[in-house]
């Protein structure tokens, strides 16, 4: 339930600010009543750091290879240089050890014109990508939390 509701807002999120850098960053720290510093794992942490991340890419760039409707997207696409990039990308949005330093999503996919149903169904293909890799309904919720700002800058038509 818990994910349908996440992912509705992600698939129709309207309302949603722009990142005012490339990737907003998030921050889990807080002091504790002894003034320490206490730091949470970070969603990286959680989903299982490099291992599943790169699991989760490598299903997606399979699944995409596959698929009728991003494909064409893809055809001419560099795919090491994609993995790469959407590798610090999502390390980088999940507050994991890298900095994403490349052109924002909007610069990035401006001239590619996607429209919301390539949007909505590269979702579900980034969704099963994360099924696929076991990661836990929670943790997919909170990593698309964090793609769902994203939408309105990468939907162009
Ligand atoms: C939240 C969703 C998305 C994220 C986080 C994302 C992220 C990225 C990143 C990080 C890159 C690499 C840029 C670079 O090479 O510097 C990229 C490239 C690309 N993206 Fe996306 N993207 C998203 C949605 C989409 C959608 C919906 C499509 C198409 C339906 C798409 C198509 C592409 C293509 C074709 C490239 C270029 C690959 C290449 O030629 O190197 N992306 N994206």
């Amino acid at each position: 339930m818990t994910k349908s509701i996440i992912l509705l807002l992600l698939m129709s999120c309207l309302a949603c600010s722009s990142p005012s850098s490339n990737i907003d960053s998030h921050s889990d720290s807080h002091i504790d009543s002894n003034n320490h510093a206490q730091t949470e794992p970070s969603l990286y942490q959680e989903m299982g750091e490099k291992p599943a991340l790169d699991n989760i890419i490598d299903n997606l760039i399979n699944i995409i290879g596959q698929d009728d409707v991003v494909f064409a997207h893809f055809a001419q696409s560099n795919v090491t240089r994609f993995k790469d990039q959407l590798t610090v990308f999502l390390c980088h949005l999940a507050d994991g050890p890298c900095q994403y330093k490349g052109d924002s999503m909007k610069d990035i996919h401006q001239g590619m014109y996607i429209n919301k149903n390539e949007f909505n169904h590269f979702v579900e293909l980034f969704i099963e990508a994360m099924d696929n890799a076991d990661i836990s309904y929670p943790i997919q919720n909170k990593l698309l939390a964090r793609l769902a700002p994203l939408r309105k800058t990468i939907i162009k038509i």
